[in-house]
């Protein structure tokens, strides 16, 4: 009997190593990822920024998202200088990071979640691959807001979407057909709007993807600007949400599924002013 025990216990799967460490303590070399929240130099962690004070080097990156906070209100907030990222220091020239990170305590600033926005695991696997360790301080992300603001339920979105600038005169066609798969199995789509060279508005984005549709727009949608600062949301026609000023980006759209669950309505009924029909698609 003791020798079965002794020989399942030896069985017994164990993490052969930690992989994330959180804020460096008594580490002397790492990268951390610190998620800077949705809106201003406020809503960072405490423990994101303890690792901020702690670090050696602080670099921050705007190319997946932005904050109102411009970087003067990060620097006097922390009281650290931050030097700003372009997207090739943290793609193609990852490394120069990953070789900081060997030698020094490198904290990078990311807004709002850190990993909602896929560039950034590459690094991450390179670090681990050379042996450099990495940390990851989560914080809110539009992905998760979205939710809370709208009271849509989560797990009733599918795929997520952006709608990009217009590449010349070809729209992509990509936030069209996810909508319509998302439709085909009554899930709502979160569409985030393109960055650069500017953040796009509910109305441009409104405009480019009537370029493409064939229909399937003509439904109900809400738009959102400013989750986790001082937002403001409408819920009515997808095409009618070009006739609404919603101030200054960030911006993002919900496009509903078919139908809605009865909560999801009466939320919807008490913060997004919806029009009188949306009662209609309640199942
Ligand atoms: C790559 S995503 C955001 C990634 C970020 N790391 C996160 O976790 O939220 C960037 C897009 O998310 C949307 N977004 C981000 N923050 C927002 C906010 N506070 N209000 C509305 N939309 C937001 C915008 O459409 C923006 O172009």
């Amino acid at each position: 009997m003791k020798f079965i025990i002794i020989y399942l216990q030896n069985l017994t799967l164990k993490p052969s190593k930690k992989f994330f460490e959180l804020v460096p303590n008594g580490i002397t070399s790492m990268i951390t990822f610190v998620g800077l929240g949705l809106r201003d130099s406020r809503d960072i962690t405490l423990k994101g920024l303890e690792a901020v004070k702690k670090a050696d080097r602080v670099y921050a990156e705007f190319y997946t998202s932005r904050l109102s906070a411009g970087i003067e209100e990060l620097e006097k907030e922390f009281g650290r200088k931050i030097e700003v990222l372009e997207r090739k220091d943290l793609e193609e020239e990852s490394w120069k990071i990953v070789n900081e990170g060997a030698e020094k305590n490198v904290v990078i600033l990311v807004p709002g979640d850190p990993m909602i926005a896929t560039t950034h695991a590459s690094i991450v696997i390179e670090a681990k691959k050379r042996g450099v360790k990495v940390g990851i301080i989560h914080n809110a992300s539009i992905i998760s807001a979205v939710a809370g603001i709208t009271g849509l339920h989560i797990y009733r979105f599918g795929k997520t979407a952006t709608v990009s600038y217009p590449y010349g005169d070809t729209v992509s066609r990509t936030p069209l057909d996810v909508i319509k798969q998302n439709l085909s199995i009554n899930a709502h789509t979160l569409l985030l709007l393109d960055l650069n060279p500017e953040p796009m508005t509910i109305p441009e984005a409104v405009t480019i993807l009537k370029r493409v549709d064939d229909g399937t727009l003509n439904h109900f949608a809400v738009g959102i600007a400013r989750a986790g600062g001082d937002s403001f949301i409408v819920c009515d026609n997808f095409y009618r949400l070009k006739n609404y000023d919603f101030g200054e980006p960030l911006h993002s759209i919900v496009f509903l599924g078919k139908t809605l669950h009865i909560t999801e309505y009466e939320f919807l009924r008490e913060f997004a002013s919806p029009p009188d029909n949306l009662a209609e698609i309640v199942e």
